[in-house]
């Protein structure tokens, strides 16, 4: 199934880069918008999911949640944002990714966020680590805030929360830097990798980070709540790091 994953995740990359510039956009709210390549690309995974896995539950964005359609008892769920970064694909700006993870009785199995404008394709199976392109990665060494480079994003309400800069501006000052990159399935990713040392996001949903969440666990990190409980994906706060600068970020969340 991590092949399957990963080719499809290929797949739904290549179309989205196809449709790059031209994808028709429409607002879901103020500033949440959607394109025709977020469509089209959850089309088809969904479509390729149902047809091989007909007993698998799917969890999608732009679809919301289906049943399996053989019916019975579902132990697979399969959590798919088809565009994660859609606000910078619709502007161009070239950050932005596909993002699978399976999970097995409400346990991560299986989490996939390719970058096809870099043709970076981060992979993770439970207990096996993870992967960039077939090699494996492993979390970064930095073990104080004052040397971290951290990432966050801010969800769509961010207008209805006057506080939502505390966080960034605390981290900002504390930390080396701070990035706002726009895509939390890229961020958590990169948290994996090592190009970041932490992330935290309030306002999360959970095809955003069922893929980064394996990903991160698998090369080493550590994810939390803001009160540093076990992460569910249905947990809107993350926090996620290279373990070594948890706590320490910890102490600025609430
Ligand atoms: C969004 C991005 C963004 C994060 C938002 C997400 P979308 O997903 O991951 O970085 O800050 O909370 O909703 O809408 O581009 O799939
Ligand atoms: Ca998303
Ligand atoms: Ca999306």
């Amino acid at each position: 199934m991590l092949n399957f994953a990963k080719q499809l995740a290929l797949d739904a990359g290549k179309l989205l880069v196809q449709r790059l510039g031209s994808a028709r956009i429409s607002n879901k709210g103020d500033i949440d918008l959607v394109t025709e390549a977020d469509i089209a690309a959850e089309k088809l995974i969904v479509d390729r999911i149902r047809s091989h896995y007909p007993r698998h539950a799917v969890l999608a964005e732009e679809s919301g949640e289906a049943v399996s359609i053989e019916g019975g008892r579902t132990t697979f769920k399969w959590v798919v944002d088809p565009l994660d970064g859609t606000t910078n694909y619709a502007h161009g700006y070239p950050c932005f990714c596909v993002s699978i993870g399976l999970e097995q009785d409400g346990v991560l199995e299986i989490g996939v966020v390719y970058d096809p404008m870099r043709d970076e394709l981060f992979a993770a199976e439970r207990g096996q680590g993870a992967t960039l392109n077939d090699r494996r990665i492993r979390v970064s060494e930095i073990d104080e805030l004052n040397s971290a480079m951290l990432v966050t994003g801010f969800p769509y309400n961010v207008r209805e929360r006057p506080d939502f800069a505390r966080e960034f501006a605390i981290f900002t000052l504390n930390a080396q830097a701070v990035r706002r990159d726009g895509s939390a399935a890229i961020d958590l990713a990169y948290v994996a990798c090592g190009r970041f040392d932490g992330f935290w996001e309030d306002g999360l949903n959970p095809w955003d980070m069922a893929a980064g969440i394996l990903l991160i666990k698998e090369a080493g990190g550590t994810v939390s709540n803001f009160q540093n409980e076990p992460l569910s994906i249905y947990t809107k706060k993350v926090l996620a790091t290279n373990g070594l600068i948890h706590e320490a970020m910890l102490k600025y969340l609430k």
